[in-house]
């Protein structure tokens, strides 16, 4: 998959995706990463390669012209043709791991950062086919919003992760949280590891994990729980656990 990202800082997001496991994911060429500057796009008499502007109607700060985006992203567009186009802003629709999973089909995808007040909105209404944000809050620029765009779609591609299944039985796969998990030693501070889960048994582990796993989502996301679709006798199941615990 290739990701082109459209930013004045670059190195913000090279700096964060070329290491660890997205960084081995490009070197092994499971996914390209190609940062591209807006400032590179600028008027070639324009010696102080100005990007961006006071806004029409007076507001405060200043905006992100049209013309170096739209230029930046027509050399995107010159090499990759049938890329997908997000701008991530704080206005945009809220990304999940649904959206995840569909951004990761994509052969190409192209991320648009703002920074300052934003971008001219007439550029972003030509060229970009979604915006998407990472939450209610704002950021400074959207580098880290592309980051995280990125991370959590590489994760998603074949050979990625060390674990093909790895992502499969994760939080947010099947609507549930995660069950908690547990590593050496047995015992810590007082705290033993589940006993089921040093069975050796496969069935009874599997039966475990997937009530644990209803349990997190009831405490911890109830939004999430109340959305699942759970048979009469999984529920029974699910009580008689939580009366264990
Ligand atoms: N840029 C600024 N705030 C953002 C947000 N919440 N999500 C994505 N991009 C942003």
């Amino acid at each position: 998959m290739i990701f082109n990202v459209l930013t004045l800082f670059p190195d913000q997001v090279s700096g964060f995706l070329n290491v660890s496991i997205t960084g081995n994911a490009v070197n092994k060429g499971l996914i390209e990463l190609n940062t591209v500057n807006i400032r590179d796009f600028t008027e070639p008499d324009d010696k102080y390669h100005k990007v961006d502007d006071t806004m029409f109607g007076g507001g405060t700060g200043m905006l992100m012209k049209c013309e170096p985006v739209y230029k930046a992203y027509q050399s995107v567009k010159d090499k990759c043709p049938d890329t997908y186009t997000v701008f991530v802003g704080p206005k945009g629709s809220r990304l999940n791991q649904s959206k995840v999973i569909e951004l990761s089909k994509k052969t190409s995808l192209t991320i648009i950062c703002g920074h300052y007040e934003g971008i001219d909105s007439r550029v972003l209404d030509e060229i970009v086919d979604e915006e998407i944000s990472i939450g209610d809050y704002v950021l400074t620029g959207g580098e880290l919003a592309a980051c995280v765009i990125i991370d959590s779609c590489s994760r998603m591609i074949d050979g990625v992760l060390p674990n093909e299944n790895a992502f499969t039985i994760e939080s947010h796969m099947n609507g549930t949280l995660e069950a908690p998990q547990y590593t050496k030693p047995q015992k810590w501070h007082d705290r033993e590891v589940p006993q089921v889960l040093l069975s050796g048994n496969q069935a009874l582990i599997d039966e475990y994990n997937e009530l644990s796993s209803l349990y997190e989502t009831l405490k911890k996301r109830p939004d999430m729980f109340d959305k699942l679709e759970i048979s009469r006798e999984k529920m029974e199941k699910l009580l008689a656990f939580m009366r264990t615990i």
